[in-house]
């Protein structure tokens, strides 16, 4: 009874923290850089104090570093509300509680990847307060020299993509991408791919609204975002939709069983809430961006990007039930 509850809360706010570590890493490898490209084009957002600069990006590039270190802090529980639902499913009432859990963590490969998702999480963290607590650049390097597209990126920021590869692993290396006969390494890296392709799309829009609210009464440059922000998201959204439909094909067997099974049916309810994120994106991308200059433009831009990110949390909540619902018999 309590599992019913738990395994789908814990995957979905596992899935969430997930998306927005992946997301602050797209945003500072792809779409900072290009952002701060394209400052000298926009002017600043309307109320801003002080445009869109070198030192404004070196602050948001802080902030994001700062939400990276927020989201691991809440995995942080997540994880151990992990724990607690594999124990709750596996509890043998006759052996002391100490001896289940040894036996999950010595004795199943869940369990080494329970313990390898929590070395990750705290090397992430560790990672993500050096980035923060690094002082700001000087009036002259700045992250336009650090951070533009012609510049590879700082060393720290790679070592936070080898932890995101490695955190969105340990997803995929407990889904069921790990029951798939045959090839299933290839299952595995098709879902790693899909989490990452979620992360970069929904992630960093997620990352750039939070880090265009007003602070100090400083308003971050929205716009220059959301321009570079476009690009990337296409090409997730394509890697994401072909990632899923493979993974789907190969966990229902046959196109019956989206509507014969209960995992099906779970899955056509998330097919139809992606397609309501991908068809608000497709508004903001048509109608939202050239409207980016104005004021006005700007605010129904944001608004209809909450809705967005909103609707992906949603996707999520129903990937939480999805992957804790059996495949259809006989698929794998
Ligand atoms: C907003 C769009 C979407 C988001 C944010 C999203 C996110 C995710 C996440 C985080 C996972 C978990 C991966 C893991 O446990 O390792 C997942 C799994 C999956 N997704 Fe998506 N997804 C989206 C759209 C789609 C679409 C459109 C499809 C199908 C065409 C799809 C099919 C799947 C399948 C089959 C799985 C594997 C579930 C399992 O292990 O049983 N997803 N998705």
């Amino acid at each position: 009874m309590i599992e019913s509850f738990v395994g789908p809360l814990h995957r979905w706010l596992l899935f969430a923290g997930v998306v927005l570590v992946v997301g602050v890493a797209a945003w500072r490898t792809w779409i900072a850089p290009a952002a701060t490209g394209r400052t000298d084009e926009s002017p600043p957002d309307d109320g801003a104090k002080g445009g869109p600069g070198p030192d404004s990006m070196s602050g948001l590039e802080r902030r994001a570093a700062g939400a990276g270190a927020v989201a691991v802090l809440l995995l942080l529980p997540v994880w151990g509300l992990r724990m607690y639902a594999q124990v709750q499913e596996f509890r043998d009432p006759f052996v002391p509680l100490s001896e289940d859990l040894a036996f999950l963590i010595r004795e199943m490969f869940w369990g080494w990847v329970w313990v390898g998702q929590g070395v990750v999480l705290v090397g992430l963290l560790l990672v993500f307060m050096g980035i923060r607590m690094r002082p700001l650049p000087g009036a002259t390097p700045g992250p336009r020299a650090e951070g533009n597209g012609s510049q590879s990126l700082p060393g720290l920021w790679k070592t936070v993509w080898v932890g995101t590869v490695l955190l969105v692993l340990t997803l995929s290396l407990s889904s069921h991408a790990m029951s798939v006969p045959g090839n299933r390494p290839l299952a595995v890296a098709m879902d790693a791919s899909h989490t990452l392709a979620a992360g970069t799309w929904i992630g960093s829009l997620a990352l750039i609204l939070l880090l265009s609210r007003p602070i100090h009464g400083y308003a971050p440059p929205l716009a220059p975002q959301l321009r570079a922000f476009s690009p990337v998201a296409m090409v997730s959204v394509a890697v994401l939709l072909f990632m899923g439909t493979i993974l789907a094909a190969i966990h229902l067997g046959e196109v019956a069983q989206l509507w014969n099974s209960t995992y099906g049916r779970v899955l056509s309810a998330k097919i139809a809430l992606a397609g309501i994120v991908l068809l608000l994106g497709l508004v903001n991308w048509r109608k939202g961006l050239p409207k980016l200059s104005s004021e006005a433009g700007r605010r129904s831009v944001y608004r209809r990007a909450g809705l967005e990110v909103g609707a992906a949390a949603l996707v999520l909540l129903v990937t939480g039930v999805l992957t804790g619902t059996s495949m259809p018999a006989g698929t794998h």
